[in-house]
């Protein structure tokens, strides 16, 4: 049996084997936001010739199903089959990803005012050449060098030790040695006068990011950037887990991640003209299933109550262990995580705000593909996780999509008319709407009277415009539509919205209330995460999911993640201050917490149920 597709290309079925799954194992990919389950209806592909077991039809319209629609993962076919898979359905993976905006991240090192030391330490050492009167083997000649320094007892790995003759006797005798503390040798080469080399890593849920940095310079060399191929199984990290530990993929999602990074970090000293063995140390920051994920790390804890992770604190393991491809002596820093959903990434992220270091009280939002948040200042810190989901990515949304070419990312609706301006991303035809469209469209519908504070579609609307209408899941509002494709938000997309935005404020006033504060005491509120750089506050706050504070008390910081990553490859004492970050940091389980039901209930309201909470919402209502 094959499914031949529309490019031309054929590919086989196995007995009993889903569409999906089929493309999968022929490095077809599809986005599968909920991992197969045929709960997203992202999968969509098209039949146009062949006769298909379908399971479910999930969330496909009856357009979409009457035009030969089916969902990939919930589709096994009887016999040959002709496929056609849309634009929207494809999951490119390395293609072009938004750009965070970038900061000049050697500033910010300098404005630590600490002192460059990156992981390796090194020395530099002329040894005398052997001869027949000094005959001694190569490590003792080495080791009798270092003693005359001060330096003892060091640890030589057998991998060290076996290039080792070679590398003295081309270096001329003339050697620098890397180490790190213990002491233990990592690296031996001619004596370097130039650059070293490291890579700050970022591993997030949606995407992979590397820095190339000059350890000598702290210069930020390249930037490589990919989504993580682990979104093959799925959007989220709880659908990680799964594949992980139900679907017996632990490997497979480690060996796709590493493989992310090994290709990043191939163009990248490639480009720059790098032996990748003179990479001399790494740093990664990442949640901390990601964490678990890169390192091979059973997840399996982390779901499961009491939610316990393997562990918080990781030692300093080796490049060959992680199976990065530079030096395999090198080692791997690993930001120190808080908590089963509060990982090495916020720790990250609270670093590069420099927010531990002032006594002025801060928010730290992290609004990615979940939500975690940080309230506290250099005295006290306190963590939670908002359990937001990726909505704001696209899941769970029927056209919702990420921030990528296609994308709705802004919209403004007429008063009058209630026609929608949309802003798409690269110019193109609209294929969907991201976060940062999905929180101005809402802003919009409710400023003009399109839905109420519940989300509800107020009816009588309809008469003023076609764009509302009632869809096959109830009413909608349709913001763009062509002879293929009709973009709509429907309600049940609102309510997801809501419940997002209504988690992530929960969770920000049960912590404020937690530590005995009240919303206006928060001086500064730093927003990080890929989607914090489109986000518009004046909306986000319309929406009510961001407190309703002076505008100039926000800032957008980018990829916190990668920075603190880079901020740790580069000075010891800030891997110190990261660590002091996570010993300071006080988790909060709000599943637990009995206010959070009634925080999250008053929060499902556009913008809340307590108004007096927004004042300048209010104040534009009735002026409205
Ligand atoms: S519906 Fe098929 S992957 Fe989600």
């Amino acid at each position: 049996m094959d499914i031949k597709l529309t490019t031309g290309k054929v590919i086989s079925v196995l007995a009993n084997e889903s569409i999906l799954n089929a493309l999968k194992r022929h490095e077809v990919y599809l986005v599968a936001s909920c991992g197969g389950k045929g709960t997203c209806g992202k999968c969509k592909v098209k039949i146009i010739e062949g006769k298909v077991d379908v399971v479910s039809t999930g969330k496909l319209t009856l357009r979409e199903r009457e035009s030969g629609f089916v969902l990939a993962c919930q589709s096994f076919p009887q016999g040959d089959i002709l496929v056609e898979i849309p634009e929207s359905s494809r999951l490119i993976i390395g293609d072009k990803i938004a750009v965070s905006r970038s900061r000049d991240l050697f500033e910010l090192l300098k404005s630590f005012e600490v002192e460059v030391k990156p992981i390796v330490n090194t020395v530099d050492l002329k040894l005398p050449p052997p001869s027949i009167s000094d005959n001694i083997s190569d490590l003792e000649r080495l080791k009798r060098a270092l003693d005359d320094i001060g330096i003892k007892d060091m640890r030589f790995s057998y991998k060290f030790v076996s290039s080792m003759a070679d590398t003295l006797r081309q270096a001329g005798w003339d050697v620098t040695l890397g180490y790190i503390d213990g002491p233990e040798a990592i690296f031996i080469s001619p004596r370097k006068d130039g650059a070293r080399y490291g890579i700050a890593i970022d591993i997030g849920t949606t995407t992979v990011v590397v820095y190339l940095v000059d350890l000598m310079e702290g210069r930020l060399i390249d930037v490589g950037l990919t989504y993580n191929s682990q979104m093959r199984y799925g959007d989220d990290v709880i659908t990680r887990i799964v594949h992980a530990t139900e679907g017996g993929g632990l490997n497979e999602l480690r060996s796709f991640v590493v493989s992310d990074i090994n290709t990043l970090l191939a163009t990248m000293t490639e480009r720059h003209g790098i032996a990748k063995e003179a990479v001399e140390s790494a740093t990664v920051a990442g949640n901390t299933t990601m964490t678990h994920l890169f390192w091979g790390l059973n997840p399996r804890y982390i779901r499961e109550e009491p939610y316990i992770p393997t562990l918080n604190l990781f030692p300093m393991w080796k490049a060959g262990t992680a199976k990065i491809n530079i030096n395999p002596q090198s080692p791997v820093y690993t930001l120190p995580c808080i908590a089963s959903y509060v990982g090495g990434d916020i720790v990250s992220g609270v670093l590069a705000s420099k927010m531990h270091r002032s006594s002025e009280v801060a928010l730290f939002m992290d609004i990615g593909t979940n939500g975690e948040i940080v309230l506290g200042n250099n005295e006290w810190l306190m963590t939670a996780a908002c359990s937001a989901g990726p909505c704001f990515e696209g899941s769970g949304i029927r056209h919702g999509m990420r921030a990528t070419e296609g994308a709705i990312e802004a919209v403004r609706i007429n008063p009058e008319t209630l026609e929608p301006d949309i802003t798409v991303i690269g110019d193109a035809r609209p294929m969907g709407i991201c976060g940062s469209g999905m929180i101005d469209a809402i802003s919009e519908m409710f400023l003009t009277g399109i839905i109420d504070q519940k989300g509800r579609f107020v009816r009588d609307r309809d008469k003023k415009t076609w764009r509302l209408k009632e869809g096959e899941e109830g009413f909608e509002y349709v913001f763009y539509k062509d002879e293929d494709i009709e973009i709509a938000l429907t309600e049940v997309d609102i309510e997801n919205i809501l419940r997002a935005k209504a988690a992530i404020y929960a969770g920000v006033s049960l912590l404020v209330k937690e530590v005995g504060f009240t919303l206006d005491t928060i001086e500064k509120v730093y927003i990080a995460g890929g989607f914090g750089n489109y986000l518009d506050v004046e909306k986000a706050i319309i929406l009510g999911m961001l407190p309703d504070l002076p505008r100039q008390r926000f800032s957008f910081l980018g990829n916190t993640s990668v920075a603190g990553a880079y901020l740790c490859l580069l000075s010891e004492d800030l891997r110190k201050e990261a660590e002091d970050i996570a010993s300071k940091m006080t988790y909060m389980e709000l599943s637990v917490s009995r206010g959070f039901m009634d925080e999250y209930m008053s929060a499902m309201f556009l913008p809340h149920t307590d108004m007096s909470q927004f004042p300048t919402v209010e104040k534009l209502l009735k002026g409205a």
